[in-house]
This record gives structure tokens, C-alpha cells and sequence, in this order.
């Protein structure tokens, strides 16, 4: 095991009717921003809930965020906080919404062009505090210090993370999630699936907590998306699944190992050049690069086919390829699309991509850094 520091801040709030606790959460004299999407949270009654828990609190409004939060849309949310000196954030929705909302928390204490966070790589000094509330299962923003904002000028997805813009607390209410269509709360088992698999499916190494924790979370969610497929409206499912998606990316996963994330790297480019959502460019890209770093990969793919997916039968080679068509199927039965002509992808398009990799890095990705834009390449076009 590697050395670590594991310091996870965040207090989770989680259960039924538990939105009506924030104002307990933030400071009476907060001056707010409430942040939320295109519209959602008016639909499912979330919206009501926010303004009756925090009657009496001076509370100012930023509505619009889209899914792959754009920098463009935050900077406006920036020029609302110094107009108005507002001294709290609190996020209201999915992943892009508290991934944005954690951009405004630190581009609004900060001299220069806040993009720096993410294309210089400038670490982040000082945000603002912020709170969220959860309402799609996937991404982990809730309890992590990431967030991934795209460029719509420069067609950039990029990601930057700070300890600084941990939510000081995320009220997760499984009731909030029972308004998602059907496509969110499929995304977000697969986006929780290869959150758990970036970090599991590596090589051995002497980590046997991590991975039965993953193991442990990969299971849970094979049964509970056979539930939620057959009861959506099931509390119990929704709430654990919305626990399996914070669990998979709150950073207990990752202590002391070394990580891929390839599958991340690769599919945030097929989001920033073809607009596909987050979890379909995983979807398409996991099996496509297990299958291609199957030698580096491989007593991690068969303990994966044998542990997971209970594979016993057949060849070392007919496990691990068994275990990866088990999980393309899991895709397509929640009725995700896995290849990229579904998407009218061509091969000019890989070509492209690859050149970005080359001209602009990175060019070593994966656990060991062995995937380079070649490697790249290759992935994409198994998944044509
Ligand atoms: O905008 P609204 O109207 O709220 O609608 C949203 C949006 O259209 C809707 N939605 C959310 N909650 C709902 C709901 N509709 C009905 N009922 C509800 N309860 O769902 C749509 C998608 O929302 P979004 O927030 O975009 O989805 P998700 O949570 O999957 O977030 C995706 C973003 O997170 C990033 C992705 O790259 C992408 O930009 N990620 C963030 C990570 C992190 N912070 O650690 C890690 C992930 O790997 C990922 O990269
Ligand atoms: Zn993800």
C-alpha cells in the first residue's frame, strides 16, 4: 500500500424528508446563492422545500446550469456573488450543478481568469463555503473536492479538485430521486460502476479492504439496477443506490493505490466534441480498453470475473473476457448505448480525438501511464 492521507469533511444528511435540516447547516447571517439546473427542482417539489427551510435567510437565485456545467454560464454566477457579496453556495441538483457550483465557489476569490484551475493547473487558495443538495445518484460530487467544467469556446471538458471546495454538508434525500427519467438513473449506475472500476481494476496491489469495498459496491449495484428495472418507485432501491454512487467516488476507494481513470480521461473529450452524456462515453469506452490492456490488467480482470460476476467455469481468457461482456450487457439491459456508430461516430472523428491527445496531452494515461494516444486510437475503434 502507498502512504495516504485520507480527510473526508463533508456530513452527509441522508434520508427521507432531511432537506428541511440545511438551515440548521448554514450561519442565520449567510448571505446565499442557491444554484440549480435547468428546471427540474420545480418540477419535483425540491425548490419548495429549499425556500421554506431557509425562510428568513437572505437567499439570492442562479438558475440554468446545464448538464457538462459550461465556464461561460458560471462566470455570470460569479458577477451575481461580488455584486451582491454573497458568502454561501449552496447547490441544488446533479453533478453539474455541484460540480459548477464548487467552480463559482473558488472563481469568485480570485484575481485572474479562474479557467487557470483547470488548464494551468493553479491550485486553489481560497472558495467560498458551500452546501449541496443531492438529487441524481452518480457522480460522488456530493462528498468529493472535484469538479469537471467544460469550455464551450475552446470545446474543453477539463477537471480540476480542492480540498477547499468539499461541500460543508450534502442533505441527500432518496425521495428527490424518484423524478429522474429512466436514462439519468441508468447513467448514474453506470457512472457509479466505472467510478468503482477506475479505482479496483488495476493490478494487485495488496489492498484486499479496497477490494472487497468495491467489490462489495459492484454487487449491490448489479442487484439494486435489476430492482430499480423493475420498481423505479422503490424507496429502498433508490436509496441504495444513492449510497453506492456517493461511496464510489468519496475517495475511501482510492486510499493507498495507484488508479487508472483512462476511461474518464477519454470519454470527457467524446462529451466536449459530441455532446454525449458523461456515463455514455463509459459505457462505450470500459469494455473497448479492458479488453486492450487485458495483459496489464489481468489477475485484476480475472478476479473481477470470478468475484463480481461469480464467473468459474472456462479458460483464465474466458473469464475475463466473460466478465467484460457481462458488464456490456448490464449497460444494455439498463438500455444504455455501448458503441460509438450508435452515436454516428465516425472513424475521422477517432482520428481527431487522437490528434488532441497528441498535440495536447496527456499522452501516458492508466494506472502505469501505459496508455498512450496510439493506445487511444486502438480503443476507440474496437467500440466503432
Ligand atoms: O438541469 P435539471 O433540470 O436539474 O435536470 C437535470 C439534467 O437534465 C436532470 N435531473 C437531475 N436531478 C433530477 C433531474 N431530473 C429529474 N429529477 C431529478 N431529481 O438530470 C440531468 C443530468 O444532470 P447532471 O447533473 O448533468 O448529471 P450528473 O449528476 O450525471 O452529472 C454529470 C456531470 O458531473 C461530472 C460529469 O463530467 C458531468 O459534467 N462528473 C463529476 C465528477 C465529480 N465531481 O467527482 C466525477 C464524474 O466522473 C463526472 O465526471
Ligand atoms: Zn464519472
Amino acid at each position: 500500500m502507498k502512504n495516504f492521507i485520507f480527510h473526508n469533511p463533508v456530513k452527509i444528511i441522508f434520508g427521507k424528508d432531511q432537506i428541511s435540516k440545511i438551515a440548521q447547516e448554514i450561519p442565520a447571517n449567510a448571505r446565499v446563492l442557491m444554484t440549480y439546473g435547468k428546471g427540474s427542482i420545480f418540477k419535483n417539489g425540491v425548490y419548495d422545500q429549499v425556500k421554506q427551510a431557509l425562510a428568513g435567510i437572505e437567499l439570492h437565485e442562479f438558475g440554468g446550469i446545464e448538464p457538462n456545467p459550461r465556464y461561460e454560464t458560471l462566470m455570470k454566477a460569479v458577477e451575481i456573488i461580488h455584486q451582491n457579496k454573497l458568502t454561501f453556495i449552496l447547490a441544488v441538483g446533479g453533478g453539474s450543478v455541484i460540480d459548477g457550483s464548487k467552480f463559482i465557489a473558488a472563481a469568485a476569490l480570485y484575481n485572474g481568469d479562474p479557467w487557470d484551475f483547470l488548464s494551468k493547473d493553479i491550485k486553489v487558495k481560497a472558495a467560498l463555503p458551500l452546501g449541496s443538495i443531492l438529487t441524481l445518484p452518480a457522480t460522488g460530487s456530493e462528498m468529493n473536492g472535484n469538479s469537471v467544467v467544460t469550455r464551450e469556446s475552446s470545446r474543453q471538458k477539463m477537471a480540476f479538485s480542492s480540498p477547499l471546495v468539499y461541500p460543508q454538508f450534502s442533505v441527500m434525500d432518496p425521495q428527490t430521486t424518484l423524478s429522474l427519467p429512466w436514462v439519468q438513473t441508468a447513467n448514474g449506475i453506470a457512472d457509479t460502476w466505472i467510478h468503482v472500476t477506475e479505482q479496483y481494476l488495476t493490478y494487485p496491489q495488496n489492498a484486499p479492504l479496497n477490494d472487497r469495498l468495491a467489490e462489495g459496491i459492484l454487487k449491490t449495484l448489479i442487484e439494486e439496477a435489476q430492482k430499480v428495472l423493475e420498481d423505479p418507485n422503490n424507496y429502498e432501491t433508490r436509496a441504495n443506490l444513492m449510497w453506492c454512487s456517493t461511496m464510489a467516488l468519496n475517495g475511501l476507494l482510492s486510499t493507498g493505490v495507484y488508479t487508472d481513470w483512462a476511461t474518464h480521461q477519454i470519454g470527457h473529450e467524446l462529451t466536449a466534441l459530441h455532446g454525449l452524456d458523461h456515463a455514455l462515453t463509459l459505457t462505450i469506452i470500459f469494455p473497448g480498453l479492458m479488453r486492450m490492456m487485458k495483459i496489464e490488467k489481468r489477475e485484476k480482470l480475472l478476479q473481477y470475473a470470478e468475484r463480481v460476476w461469480n464467473i468459474t467455469q472456462g479458460s483464465d481468457d474466458e473469464k475475463i473476457e466473460a466478465g467484460i461482456e457481462m458488464t456490456d450487457q448490464l449497460f444494455r439491459n439498463l438500455g444504455l448505448k455501448t458503441r460509438l456508430s450508435e452515436h454516428q461516430i465516425t472513424k475521422e472523428d477517432i482520428q481527431y480525438i487522437t490528434d488532441r491527445f497528441n498535440k495536447n496531452g496527456p499522452n501516458k494515461l492508466g494506472e502505469k501511464g501505459l496508455i498512450t494516444p496510439h493506445t487511444i486510437n486502438s480503443i476507440l475503434l474496437s467500440r466503432l
